[in-house]
């Protein structure tokens, strides 16, 4: 891949390509991670005399100009964290970006009104590109969580000027190859979430490379279900039961040791704090959802933990928005965070609902990388080429 320390920068007009798709509540910003992540790239290209553009995508607006998602309230975030001015511009493209940018000195940032507000963005159109490309010398992607797009701004642009991968794009490949192509086994892979249908070919891919898959959340009432268990009124997919079979087989047929719960937090209502009970399998009554795993199950995972030397998690344990079905999920991700700081296990984790729950279980911090990407970050795992980063190699 090409690398933004090996661009000639200084005096250079450099496109950033970052991802500040964050969740916003009010007009104000809930969670910031997105903006700190590209803040090394951004300080790189300022400190080297580069002036900065920076392009993003936010929300999806359909190629129309909706003004709740503008990327305004963005610019005045981020100049606190850099601390220093950050320009913006109302539009990506057309004579008042293009002003904007023959304005900007050397160190000086600009940031650019949301790219999707223009359709030529997600149809990868050529013209659309162009016009971008008019705003600079170079151009550098750091949006990993964008990379499974094809968009003008993620794939087409980096085609017509000279294209390289920023630091945090960088670090998110060099992680999650680590963990998956050359990692240090045994290697364990956790996966939960509600849907089989979602993960299907995450699933696939993971039972022929890890060596232990354990299944959670609502996704794995379906393999318990297609095992013969009773999963009483619980959350699974019908259709999907011959394809559960399937994953087994070829997790059984790679020597991959595939991991279900063995007992299971049931409750007869679905809301916080509802009357719940531990119930073995094949205890779960008509009436009861399975909702979070049980303590046995904890107990087994840790075990599995404790014998792994990589873990790759994507996916709560349970219910983990409404607790305490969140239980499992916390206590698997302390484990893992205290295997991590005294045994050195390398952990790798992603997803959006995942990095919440670690946050939530305060150990985000202990894994040794947690992916800013959602459905990029499984596009990876599943092993598939992501647009924005195959058109930075070579
Ligand atoms: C994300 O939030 O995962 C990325 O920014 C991609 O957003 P999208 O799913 O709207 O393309």
């Amino acid at each position: 891949i090409r690398r933004i320390e090996d661009a000639d920068i200084a005096g250079k007009r450099v496109l950033v390509r970052v991802d500040f798709n964050v969740p916003m509540e009010h007009g104000r910003i809930s969670d910031d991670t997105r903006l700190r992540a590209a803040l090394p790239t951004i300080q790189y290209l300022r400190e080297g005399g580069a002036k900065v553009i920076l392009a993003a995508h936010f929300d999806r607006p359909r190629g129309q100009r909706v003004p709740s998602m503008s990327l305004a309230p963005v610019a005045s975030a981020l100049e606190d964290l850099i601390g220093a001015p950050v320009k913006f511009v109302s539009d990506c493209i057309g004579p008042d970006a293009e002003g904007a940018v023959q304005l900007l000195q050397p160190g000086g940032v600009l940031l650019l009104e949301n790219t999707r507000f223009h359709a030529g963005e997600e149809a990868n159109d050529p013209e659309f590109a162009a016009q971008l490309a008019k705003l600079a010398d170079l151009y550098v992607n750091d949006a990993f969580s964008a990379a499974h797009r094809a968009h003008a701004s993620t794939e087409r642009l980096a085609r017509l000027i000279p294209s390289y991968a920023g630091l945090a794009l960088q670090s998110e490949i060099d992680h999650v190859t680590a963990a998956l192509e050359a990692p240090q086994r045994p290697l364990l892979a956790i996966v939960g979430g509600a849907k089989v249908s979602t993960k299907i070919a995450l699933l696939k891919t993971l039972a022929t490379k890890v060596d232990r898959l354990f299944i959670g959340g609502a996704m794995a009432n379906t393999f318990l279900a297609a095992r013969g268990h009773s999963i009483g009124s619980s959350l699974y997919e019908r259709d999907l039961l011959d394809t559960a079979r399937a994953i087994e087989d070829a997790a059984r047929s790679a020597n991959c040791d595939l991991m279900l719960p063995v007992d299971v937090v049931v409750a007869r209502e679905f809301k916080a704090h509802a009357d719940r009970r531990v119930a073995e399998l094949d205890d779960v009554q008509g009436p009861e959802m399975i909702l979070d795993c049980g303590p046995e199950t904890v107990d087994r995972l840790a075990d599995a933990l404790a014998a792994s030397r990589t873990l790759v998690w994507n996916g709560p344990l349970g219910a983990f928005e409404t607790p305490p079905f969140d239980t499992a999920t916390i206590e698997a991700a302390q484990f893992a965070a205290k295997r991590c700081r005294e045994h050195g296990l390398t952990a790798v984790a992603g997803g959006g609902d995942t990095v919440s729950a670690l946050n939530r279980a305060g150990v985000a911090g202990d894994f040794t990388f947690v992916s800013t990407a959602g459905g990029a970050f499984l596009e990876w795992l599943e092993g598939k080429t992501l647009p924005g980063i195959a058109v930075l190699q070579g």
